[in-house]
């Protein structure tokens, strides 16, 4: 009982069934308004036909009259149509002249009507012989004698209504029977077009979190198409951002293997026999060394996975790029000459932005610090600012190896590190991921080039440029 109400439910409340539903509903309306408008217009049209036809009788046989034809006359007398009384009476001598077709009864009645001249109406309703369905047409016309005369011609009107019955009977049974057809191909119709939603609809089911490979793949240009496209073109996504936790999982546990390893190591080696209070101190400065790296790690990745949910908050500070640029570039001088790297800031005009200043000290550091770890000893790293309009930019040169091509779009992915920079030590290659992530939060950009020969120019454009645009902003 519930199983069958679930199912009568369930196909109520089906797409296919409410699409033909709808769709029978409103053919129904369209076929009653139709058959409305043609009924009404018939009936209107078959009894003002009969009506004129009544007075062109009356009319034919008033004109007789009044140019006085017997002859004419009889004849219009004796060639009276099916079903139809004629009565001519004479008012003053009271003669009547008189012809029918079909019931006596009624040519009787009318011929007992009392002889009244035509009103304004010159067709009426009339009961005859107990039928109420009679039209009668009466003209009063005086002859060349001066005799008026009065002109009926009747004739019911039970033939027009035989006509209507019967159109009315045929639309009875003509509609439903259309509507029968319709309910058919409707729903034929919308299965047609609904079957593909029912193979999305099981294809999606299919897929689950660990079975992200898996596509609609439905070919041609309709609607369901489109939608089984944008379907799959989401799961790409899913299927890349899912890819792309797990890698990022996997870089994070390696990362913080390595470190806490070292940890491990040390704090065995320490606890392997008794050491001098020196031997301690040293091992635990070396681990200080340790955890602070560590630390470092985890705030960054920290800080990428808040800014990847938007949680991350940038403060909206008028800055100068040129002040954060060569701020950074005093303050990293004295690692730059540990590396015998030359370090040179040149600033070209003003630089207003509105930002926030430790994050974009930040993004300068990573670059600067990244040109001086990977220049040579006796390179030279240049730090520029510069403005075009609208855009503040700072430049990080250097005259290092360059990057690789194939690696120049990689290197601004979380952990990625080319196998030289991991051969140098240090880092988790998370630098420039920050670096990037910091650019487009101010609504800026980060964009690397490199020389044939060498050497590494990244370039960041922030929005600002002109003190007018800052401030707007
Ligand atoms: N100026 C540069 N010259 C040559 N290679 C570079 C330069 N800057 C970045 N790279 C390459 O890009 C990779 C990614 O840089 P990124 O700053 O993200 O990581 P990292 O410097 O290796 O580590 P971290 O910045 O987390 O300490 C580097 O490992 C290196 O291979
Ligand atoms: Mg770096």
């Amino acid at each position: 009982m519930i199983g069958s109400l679930r199912r009568v439910r369930s196909v109520s409340g089906s797409v296919r069934v409410r699409l033909t539903l709808w769709y029978v509903l409103l053919l129904a309306l369209i076929l009653a308004g139709f058959c409305t408008f043609i009924y009404l217009r018939l009936l209107r049209d078959l009894y003002s036909e009969a009506d004129r036809l009544l007075l062109d009788e009356a009319r034919g046989l008033s004109t007789a009259l009044q140019t006085d034809d017997p002859a004419n006359v009889a004849g219009l007398l004796d060639d009276v149509p099916a079903g139809t009384i004629v009565v001519v009476a004479d008012t003053d001598s009271g003669g009547v002249l008189a012809s029918q077709s079909g019931s006596t009864q009624a040519a009787a009645d009318l011929r007992a009507m009392p002889l009244q001249p035509a009103t304004d109406a010159q067709v009426q309703s009339v009961t005859l012989a107990g039928d109420d369905t009679w039209r009668l047409a009466t003209l009063t016309v005086s002859d060349a004698n001066n005799t008026r005369w009065i002109v009926r011609v009747a004739r019911s009107d039970r033939d027009v209504q035989a006509a209507l019955r019967q159109l009315l009977a045929q639309m009875a049974f003509a509609v439903p029977l259309v509507l029968l057809l319709a309910i058919a191909s409707g729903l034929f119709l919308a299965g047609r077009a609904l079957d593909p939603i029912d193979a999305i609809t099981r294809t999606a089911a299919q897929i689950g979190a660990e079975d992200l490979g898996k596509r609609l793949g439905l070919r041609g240009r309709d609607e369901l198409a489109r939608l089984a496209a944008t379907f799959d073109s989401m799961l790409d996504r899913l299927e890349k951002a899912f890819e792309q936790q797990r890698q990022f999982t996997a870089d994070a546990s390696h990362e913080l293997r390595t470190p806490l390893a070292m940890l491990m190591s040390q704090i065995d080696i320490a606890l392997e026999r008794p050491r001098s209070p020196d031997q301690y101190q040293q091992t635990l400065r070396s681990m200080r060394e340790d955890v602070a790296e560590l630390s470092r790690l985890v705030s960054e990745l920290l800080m990428l996975a808040r800014a990847e949910a938007g949680q991350e908050p940038l403060a909206s500070d008028r800055l100068d790029l040129a002040e954060i640029a060569s701020g950074v570039a005093n303050s990293m001088e004295p690692l730059a000459s540990a590396r015998h790297v030359q370090l040179v800031a040149r600033d070209c005009g003003d630089t207003p932005i509105v930002g926030d200043e430790t994050r974009l000290m930040q993004l300068v550091v990573n670059l600067v610090d990244n040109a001086i770890k990977y220049t040579p000893p006796g390179g030279v790293v240049t730090v520029a600012t510069r403005h075009e309009p609208g855009w503040a930019i700072v430049e990080v040169a250097d005259t290092g190896p360059g990057i690789q091509p194939e690696h120049r779009q990689r290197i601004f992915e979380r952990f990625f590190r080319s196998d030289t920079a991991r051969s140098r030590g240090g880092g988790a290659g998370l630098g420039l991921a920050i670096s990037r992530w910091i650019a487009e939060a101010h609504g800026g950009e980060i964009r690397v080039e490199c020389g044939p020969t060498g050497g590494t120019s990244f370039s960041v454009r922030l929005p600002g440029g002109t003190p007018a645009a800052a401030l707007s902003s």
